[in-house]
């Protein structure tokens, strides 16, 4: 449904002698199935929304190709269009008009006759929780259900791929809630594929079949959810020992599934590669060599530490980190850095 190769877009800033260039994607590789979900993940001002502009024809690449639904996004953007839905991050409503007039007018500017505009926009304005806003203007509505009627706009025509520029932001814990429901249902009623930018970490957990990390315009990582996180770093396990002459024992057994093992008093820490798996063979083990336990806590890691590994750098801290402008493009990467 999406293949990139090479998306490359640089930006230029400023005049004379404050003219900057800034390279926002440094050739990007995309390879999206039909009927995925996909959750491109990464901080802000990491490439996110100027990929999915480039992929929905709203900008046009610096270098590079994509075919989106069969089409070139260079040489054929209007068949593009045509077969894909959009919910662009700042949202795309007029103000001045009646919610239902702006969605009924989209839906028949995809072609659908107005009876069908309406239909479909009525049982969208409910799945969404905008019943009785149907005759309110955008200007008059709060942020979220401002939110909701871009998220609607974008799928009046029942698209078979939808983009999704941080969809969630600024909704609340039910309708961020309502709107996983919906995503998940597009791809399991309507087999459509789905590709969301967002840089909530739960929000790509919780929906996406695979997670694209994009840091500083370049795709670090591309995975499911459980690949990326055993990947990169493994489960920490914890054992804490009841007596203090088995800890030499208890750090040889857990060395024999980790490589890092740290001994803390009576606690064993080591870093497993799915611990699902190995841990009830290491705790039959310690069993049979007569070592007794206090307790063990098997922590899973986040994506947080997927990107941590990756970059060098918390989501969380490179989400506040200053824009990419002022950082020469070469040596943006951290040291250390791994693809
Ligand atoms: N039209 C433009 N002119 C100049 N620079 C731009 C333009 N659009 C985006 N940029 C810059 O390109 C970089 C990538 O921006 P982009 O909007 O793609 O980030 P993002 O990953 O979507 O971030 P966010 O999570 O904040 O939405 C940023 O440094 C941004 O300032
Ligand atoms: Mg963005």
């Amino acid at each position: 449904m999406i293949e990139a190769r090479g998306l490359v877009q640089t930006f230029h800033t400023g005049q004379g002698k404050n003219k900057k260039e800034v390279h926002a994607v440094k050739g990007v590789d995309l390879d999206v199935a039909e009927g995925e979900v996909v959750g491109f993940l990464g901080p802000n001002g990491a490439g996110k929304t100027t990929t999915l502009r480039m992929l929905v024809t709203l900008l046009r690449p610096t270098a590079g190709t994509a075919r989106v639904a069969g089409y070139d996004v260079a040489t054929e953007p209007v068949q593009v269009r045509r077969s894909i839905g959009y919910c662009s991050q700042v949202g795309s409503t007029f103000s001045g008009a009646f919610a239902g007039d702006e969605v009924v007018d989209h839906g028949m500017l995809y072609g659908m006759s107005r009876k069908d505009a309406v239909a479909k926009g009525q049982e969208l304005f409910e799945k969404f929780q905008l019943e009785g806003l149907w005759r309110r203007m955008n200007k008059n509505m709060s942020g979220g259900q401002k939110r909701r009627l871009d998220i609607v706009m974008g799928l009046i025509h029942s698209p078979s791929l939808v983009f999704l520029d941080e969809p969630t932001t600024g909704l609340d814990p039910q309708a961020r809630a309502n709107l996983w429901e919906h995503i998940s249902g597009l791809r399991a009623n309507e087999g459509a594929t789905v590709f969301l930018t967002t840089h909530y970490l739960d929000e790509a957990d919780a929906l996406a079949d695979r997670i694209i990390i994009i840091d500083r315009g370049e795709i670090v990582a591309s995975d499911t959810s459980d690949n990326l996180k055993a990947s990169v770093s493994g489960d920490q396990v914890s054992l804490e020992l009841s007596s203090d002459d088995q800890v030499a024992t208890a750090r040889d057994k857990l060395a024999s599934i980790s490589d890092d093992v740290r001994v803390d008093g009576r606690l064993v820490h080591g870093r497993v590669p799915r611990a699902g798996k190995a841990v009830p063979g290491l705790l039959r083990d310690l069993e049979a060599s007569g070592v007794g336990l206090e307790g063990i806590e098997v922590i899973r890691p986040t994506l947080d530490d997927v990107f941590l590994t990756l970059t060098g750098r918390s989501l969380r801290d490179a989400d506040e980190a200053a824009e990419p402008e002022n950082v020469d493009a070469e040596t943006a990467a951290p040291e250390g850095a791994t693809r």
